[in-house]
């Protein structure tokens, strides 16, 4: 048995399909391509949540009952913030949402989707020395996270967040997903469920990739040779961040379409240079696997230009997961609940390999 349940079929979902041979990326019904800067992400948050929750409003009204849950939760976590700001900041996120009360309404799923994009600027500005920005809960979602990151509206960057958040919102059975789906099984309540997700994120072979992708930039740019550095870490047996997938052996769909982003936003002069030289490290990295690893088709994935465009909307490396976080809680919450339509309990086996104990007679 593959310890990791390669190829094992654990759920049957009407949320999102990943075809790993085509490269491509089912949402409800929709290409991923259908929906990255075409709906805004309240809309797929409501695509999500259909047949999910009785009271579901219309779009119009999901987007102000989260702009309401945004301010709902900022008055919430306000009193404890100081107390959370030390801690990592996904960690310090982490704990902020885990005193968000434990209900299946509808309610207490706009409260989770809210709290990390009110938590990750107010901690970020928190750990520079400033005040807290309030959100504003007639703003658009993505548009308030940056408003309360920076202080001021930042038009030009909202859509390219939003593309984002709407990009990453659901991905099949994922590792966080699954461990969404494992505590939701249990009847515990979205919080518990999302809780579970967000620890299954943090790790760098999953959500916790973006960072990595930029210190790797950064050390490559200082090397001034990218195939001898990626070739280095290969022969020292360290994986290169932002490439190889479980189940795509094409490229991840998702990378083309925040590449596509991040090439609009190119026109700030900073950001076109940057794109340019992550271009040729992909291209130099792509090369470089292709050699060292000729039985695995290693492509880019999602987690290398979330890198570059969390970077140019103006989010500090250590806050990349905590964004990743902002998009995916929508599919977790759509998953924890399907799961628990299915009122099945998740409880696999395990074989026993261990000593047996000695027969007392
Ligand atoms: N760099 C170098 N080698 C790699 C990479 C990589 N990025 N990815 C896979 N490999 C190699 C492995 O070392 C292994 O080689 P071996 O057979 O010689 O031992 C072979 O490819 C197969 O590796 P597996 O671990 O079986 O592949 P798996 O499908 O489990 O890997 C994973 C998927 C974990 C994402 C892997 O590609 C990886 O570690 N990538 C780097 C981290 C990363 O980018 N994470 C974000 C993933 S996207 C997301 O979760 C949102």
């Amino acid at each position: 048995m593959a310890n990791g349940l390669d190829d094992v079929v654990a759920a049957d979902t009407v949320l999102s399909d990943v075809d790993g041979a085509g490269g491509h990326l089912t949402i409800r019904g929709h290409s991923l391509m259908e929906l990255a800067g075409r709906r805004r992400y309240a809309q797929v948050v409501r695509l999500l949540f259909d047949g999910f929750f009785d009271d579901l409003p219309s779009d119009a009204e999901l987007e102000k009952a989260i702009g309401k849950a945004r301010v709902e939760v900022f008055d919430r976590v306000q009193p404890m913030l100081a107390h959370l700001a030390p801690l990592d900041i996904y960690s310090s996120m982490r704990a902020g949402m885990a005193i968000l009360p434990d209900g299946d309404r509808l309610a207490d799923a706009l409260r989770l989707i809210a709290a990390p994009a009110v938590l990750t600027p107010a901690l970020l500005r928190l750990g520079r020395g400033e005040t807290p920005v309030a959100p504003d809960e007639k703003a658009d979602h993505a548009g308030d996270m940056l408003r309360m990151l920076s202080g001021a509206a930042s038009p030009a960057l909202a859509k390219p967040l939003d593309s984002y958040l709407v990009t990453v919102c659901d991905h099949g059975l994922n590792a966080s997903t699954f461990a969404t789906r494992v505590v939701a099984s249990t009847q515990a309540g979205l919080t518990s469920a999302i809780l579970a997700g967000l620890g299954a994120l943090k790790g760098p072979l999953h959500g916790g990739a973006p960072g990595p992708v930029i210190e790797m930039l950064d050390a490559i740019e200082a090397s001034g040779d990218a195939t001898a550095w990626l070739r280095n870490e290969i022969a020292n047996g360290q994986r290169i961040m932002g490439f190889g997938h479980r189940i795509y052996r094409v490229r991840d769909p998702r990378a083309d379409a925040l590449k596509t982003v991040v090439r609009q936003l190119g026109s700030r002069s900073e950001t076109g240079s940057r794109l340019a030289f992550a271009e040729a490290v992909e291209q130099a990295a792509l090369e470089v696997l292709s050699i060292a690893k000729p039985q695995r088709s290693i492509q880019t994935n999602v987690e290398f230009y979330t890198a570059l465009l969390l970077e140019a909307v103006g989010f500090p490396k250590e806050a990349f997961s905590n964004v990743f976080a902002a998009g995916r809680v929508a599919g977790w919450i759509a998953h924890a609940r399907e799961q628990q339509a299915t009122g099945r309990l998740i409880r696999p086996q395990s074989r026993y390999v261990g000593p047996v104990p000695d027969l007392v007679a």
